[in-house]
């Protein structure tokens, strides 16, 4: 049988077992059928005409923050440091993520930010009054510092422009000096300041958040798309393989959400390679009348917007009569909504002030389960995703003085690096739903839809036959049954079996309680054609598999 012929016999099941309810419109986008009670029903097939997805979906980001850099990764004074300065205990954890990519230097940052500060004698390097979050910046960690520490957690940079306060010739010197061997005048100073092989850096960000009017140099949408654009012109001059990626909305509550994307787009979508996406979640009363239901189903707010997004690129690739289809960079994800104005994001003028230093929860990790089934299922569009950020602030990880601490958040998304491997796999899932009200919520968010208990993406691995299946129990009371049926291959053993989950939504990892928000082993049914998962309440999930 074929992959399709199965699925149309799945779905003719469905219908004839009468359990079948009309899908909402959330349901159908995500590939779901409404089922009245009884165990959901998931069909595996093998999607064996799709690519792999690209690793860079699970990447993070380092800004210039409060304790992110310094007194984060890079600690001088500290005991745990290296010789360059570098925290080797945070090293060994980033490096045990295998994180792939890593944005910087900012965020709000870069638009203020003068690369020059950064590179050079250390003591040569100016202190600098930052802007975007009132700090003191020293520049003692700068480009080469970084590059440096890519290396040393195996991860590759993603590096962003100031094209806020920054002219596009500053960016051009800035490709100039990462990416040329030798011989001009911003390779020949990278030389001099004792790197003589070029980074090679392939990925940038033209700009950050332009639509902004937080931003530095905020603009409106035509101004910016053509600075981007110029820029962009000069770049491909130097270069003509890098890939330039265009700032996007901030977030969908933007008043000119999806407008800024079409005029940025409509001024230079010949000369980028793709457009940022951003957006952080929370459980408040205006996002979800502080209902944890509610926050559990934003991921698929989150598989909204990328669908409104890659549909304005191709409208635009519509309009110029493009050959070139846009990919999407959702550079900055996350749940943030605790630490997020005042006095969590006001410097005070000190160095390595605590800022956005968010304490994550239970649900806040569970909803990071859905953000990552949601990337994956959106991966033929979405090729590079950062969970911002990495280090302090609104991060999985967290330094004090002595030791790193794993916040909530981090499982989940060690989860998809470690597991999530090879193509994500066509999926038919059956699920009962529950309903969710949009009256008074923020409008970008306010949506009557019915959302499915259950949230399952798969992955196959095509070199060593090692199949992921995530699994996300939205339901806060009870237990949910899953059955897995494998259509064109069939696991042979379990790897790994765990879940994330607990009691209370509000329990959250210290460094006094470290266990209190840990994975712990599921009991796996038996590897065959047919698997049927206990899916804990309140639970994020993973199975590791081997299929040969
Ligand atoms: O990640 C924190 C901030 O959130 C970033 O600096 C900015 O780009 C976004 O608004």
């Amino acid at each position: 049988m074929t992959s399709t012929e199965s699925r149309r016999r799945f779905l003719a099941d469905l219908g004839t077992a009468g359990a079948a309810l009309a899908a909402g419109p959330w349901l159908q986008t995500v590939g779901y059928a409404a089922q009245a009670r009884g165990p959901a029903r998931a069909l595996v097939t093998s999607a064996s005409h799709r690519q792999d997805f690209d690793r860079r979906l699970f990447g993070a980001f380092l800004e210039h923050l409060g304790r992110s850099i310094y007194t984060g990764v890079y600690e001088p004074e500290s005991p745990l440091a290296d010789k360059n300065g570098f925290r080797t205990d945070v090293i060994k954890e980033v490096k045990g993520l295998t994180v792939p990519i890593m944005r910087y230097p900012g965020g709000n940052f870069v638009s203020g930010y003068n690369w020059l500060d950064g590179v050079g004698p250390k003591n040569k390097r100016p202190t600098v009054l930052e802007r975007a979050w009132n700090s003191l910046e020293t520049n003692q960690f700068g480009t080469n510092e970084f590059v440096d520490w890519c290396g040393l957690i195996g991860t590759e940079p993603l590096l962003a422009f100031n094209l806020g306060t920054g002219m596009p010739d500053m960016a051009v010197a800035y490709v100039e000096y990462c990416n040329v061997d030798k011989g001009t005048k911003w390779s020949d100073l990278r030389r001099s300041h004792g790197y003589e092989r070029p980074h090679n850096v392939r990925y940038w960000c033209l700009g950050n958040e332009m639509d902004g009017p937080w931003q530095m140099g905020h603009m409106p949408a035509r101004e910016y798309g053509q600075k981007a654009r110029d820029t962009a012109r000069q770049l491909r001059v130097l270069d003509r393989g890098l890939q330039l990626i265009a700032c996007g909305s901030s977030n969908p509550s933007m008043p000119t959400y999806l407008v800024w994307d079409r005029e940025v787009l409509e001024e230079c979508y010949d000369q980028v390679d793709a457009i940022s996406l951003h957006n952080y979640f929370g459980n408040t009363p205006e996002q979800t009348g502080n209902s944890t239901a509610r926050f559990l189903a934003m991921n698929l707010d989150m598989e909204r917007q990328i669908r409104e997004i890659a549909a304005v690129c191709d409208y635009v690739q519509g309009l110029q009569k493009s050959p070139k289809r846009l990919w999407l960079s959702f550079d900055e994800w996350n749940v943030w909504y605790r630490a997020r104005s005042g006095p969590y994001a006001d410097g005070n003028r000190t160095f390595a002030p605590k800022l956005l230093e968010e304490v994550y929860n239970l649900e806040d990790a569970l909803l990071v389960g859905g953000f990552v089934n949601t990337l994956l299922r959106q991966s033929e569009r979405v090729r590079i995703g950062c969970l911002a950020q990495i280090m302090n602030v609104i991060a999985p990880l967290v330094t004090n003085k002595t030791s790193v601490l794993r916040q909530s958040i981090y499982y989940p998304y060690a989860w998809a690096l470690q597991y999530a491997r090879g193509r994500v796999l066509d999926l038919s899932v059956e699920s009962e739903t529950y309903p969710i009200e949009g009256r008074g919520l923020r409008r970008d968010l306010a949506r009557d839809d019915q959302v499915p208990f259950l949230d399952v993406v798969a992955t196959l691995n095509g070199q060593n036959g090692q199949a992921c299946v995530l699994m996300l129990n939205r339901d806060l009371e009870s237990e949910r049954e899953l059955t897995i049926e494998w259509r064109d291959t069939a696991p042979s053993r379990v790897l790994a079996c765990e879940t994330l989950t607990g009691p209370d939504v509000k329990a959250f990892n210290t460094f006094e309680q470290p266990q209190r928000v840990v994975p712990r082993p599921l009991d796996a049914p038996k590897p065959a054609a047919r698997m049927s998962f206990k899916l804990p309440p309140r639970s994020y999930t993973v199975a590791h598999l081997a299929t040969m």
